[in-house]
């Protein structure tokens, strides 16, 4: 099995039904993963030792899925110079509005790329960190284009019911 390039983690289990759709694009499109559930504020000796152990393997970004105070984007961000993408998840009470305002509001100096909240963001970190690979992997870079090429198409062939 070849080594990850994207480690994907999220602070719950319950996580997983949104970040799963990150997964799933990076298996779409042949990019090793590896995904854990590991919270910044339940096991931070864990988390800080895997970012050691992950980042060692070579992985070349992260993409963090959070939900309510959601530092773990920000946490990891800290401990790691590689890109973090975080993924604010749509909590109960705030349907994810503090999960938004918690990744996207980091201090200056301590980047995190934040996208929006729920299977969406997921999706598109998950497009994201693609096309970050895709600047070195012409391969990669094609079948970008082609899924490009493929929302394209679609749109241009939809037509609307007549009234
Ligand atoms: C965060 O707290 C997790 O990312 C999750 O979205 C939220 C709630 O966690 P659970 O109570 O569902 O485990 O750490």
């Amino acid at each position: 099995m070849s080594k990850p390039l994207v480690s994907i983690i999220m602070g719950s289990a319950n996580d997983w039904e949104i970040m799963q759709q990150a997964a799933q694009q990076l298996k779409d499109f042949g990019v090793v993963y590896d995904a854990r559930v590991i919270s910044a504020h339940r096991s931070p000796d864990l988390l800080f030792d895997y970012i050691k152990e992950i980042s060692a393997q070579g992985v070349q970004c992260f993409i963090a899925g959070a939900g309510g105070a959601a530092h773990l984007a920000g946490v990891i961000a800290g401990k790691t110079t590689l890109p973090v993408l975080g993924v604010p998840m749509p909590s109960k009470y705030l349907k994810g509005m503090d999960s938004l305002l918690s990744i996207v509001q980091m201090p200056k100096g301590i980047p995190v790329a934040t996208f929006t909240i729920g299977e969406a963001g997921a999706a598109n970190a998950g497009l994201f960190a693609i096309a970050m690979l895709a600047l070195n992997d012409a391969g990669l870079a094609g079948k970008l284009a082609d899924y490009r090429n493929k929302q394209a198409a679609q749109i241009a062939a939809t037509t609307l019911p007549s009234l």
